[in-house]
């Protein structure tokens, strides 16, 4: 992947908003119904519950409405709206559209699979726009997964869950917040973690396993090659959030102590497309980056698909918003 142009115009993050469905299912609630344990479920995974329910519009909207709130720009000038999702509301028309109108946009929007490292794309889609003279864009990550997930297979349904991220990137003068950035994908894996139209994932958790860590270190190393940085000048890594192993195993790898590590799964489970922009949101809540901060985000998922990107927190210091 391309290391990003000088003069390139950037962005900034201004708001985020999260959403998750209030019904909670506890790893005791699985006991009652598949052959596992909360004992297993923590030590393997991490996860001790995750919120299920809702509708991916929903989520979107209650999400995408708290990032414009905070960021306290108009709906009406919002220049695009990106939808990472992978289990979209209905075929047609995309789920984008439904959200573009609920929230009162009146700009472009379009849905993005690339699975559990949607977010990540959308977010360097949403730079390549406003490259190309965008000044304000929407991306929110968002999945419904417990409606493609097969309750009575203890294999995934111990994982997957529901869940929305959003937030708003407004174009600056000068160089932003993405210093570098990196897309993949592996169609040859597609075995490994797929769905069929109308069907439940199918998962080979440990070829899964095997390969997420690889192509997540794969990834975050051109991520910093490209942004001109070392493992250890990054502050907070936000992993994708399947399974504590996974970030713990691939934080080892890249040389990241797993306290810099953003991790919300223990209590949302892997939420796919929401899964980043949840942890990034519950980082920036609870004050983990500081101005000038770099933040690697990466992720990876069925395709197989990976993605990463390092942030500079705050961006220019000297770089005013565009109105
Ligand atoms: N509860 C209790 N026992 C279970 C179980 C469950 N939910 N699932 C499997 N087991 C059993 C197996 O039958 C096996 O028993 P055995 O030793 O008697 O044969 C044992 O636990 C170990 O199973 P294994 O499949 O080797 O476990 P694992 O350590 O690989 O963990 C996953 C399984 C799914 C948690 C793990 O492989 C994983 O997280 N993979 C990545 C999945 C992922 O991230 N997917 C989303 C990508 S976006």
């Amino acid at each position: 992947m391309p290391t990003i142009p000088p003069n390139v115009r950037g962005a900034v993050i201004t708001g985020w908003g999260t959403a998750l469905p209030p019904k909670v299912l506890t790893n005791h609630d699985l006991e009652q119904t598949l052959d596992t344990s909360d004992h297993w479920i923590v030590e393997r995974t991490g996860i001790r519950e995750r919120h299920v329910g809702g509708t991916t519009v929903g989520l979107s909207v209650e999400s995408g409405r708290k990032a414009l709130d905070m960021s306290g720009v108009d709906p009406a000038t919002i220049d695009a709206l990106v939808l990472a999702t992978t289990t979209p509301d209905r075929t047609v028309p995309a789920s984008s559209a439904t959200v573009q109108k609920e929230l009162g946009l009146r700009c472009g929007a379009f849905d993005l699979n690339a699975a559990c490292s949607g977010f990540v794309y959308g977010l360097v889609q949403a730079h390549g726009l406003i490259a190309m003279g965008a000044k304000k864009i929407l991306v929110i990550g968002t999945d419904t997964l417990a409606r493609i997930t097969d309750w009575d297979d203890r294999n995934t349904a111990i994982l997957f869950a529901d869940g929305s991220g959003a937030v708003v990137l407004e174009a600056v003068e000068g160089e932003g917040q993405l210093l570098g950035w990196d897309l993949d994908a592996d169609g040859s894996a597609e075995r490994f973690l797929y769905s069929d139209i109308g069907g439940f994932i199918h998962m080979d958790g440990k070829e899964v396993f095997r390969r997420a860590v690889r192509i997540m270190v794969d990834s975050a190393t051109k991520s910093m090659g490209h942004a001109g940085c070392t493992a250890d000048e990054i502050k907070l890594v936000v992993p994708h959030q399947a399974n504590l192993r996974i970030i713990q195993a691939a934080c080892d790898r890249l040389g990241i102590p797993i306290e810099r590590a953003a991790t919300v799964l223990q209590h949302t489970g892997n939420t796919s497309s929401a899964s980043i922009p949840l942890a990034l949101a519950d980082a920036l809540d609870n004050s983990r980056v500081q101005q000038g901060d770099l933040v690697l985000l990466v992720g990876f998922g069925a395709g197989m698909t990976a993605a990463s990107a390092v942030l500079r927190w705050g961006g220019s210091t000297d770089a005013p918003v565009m109105m």
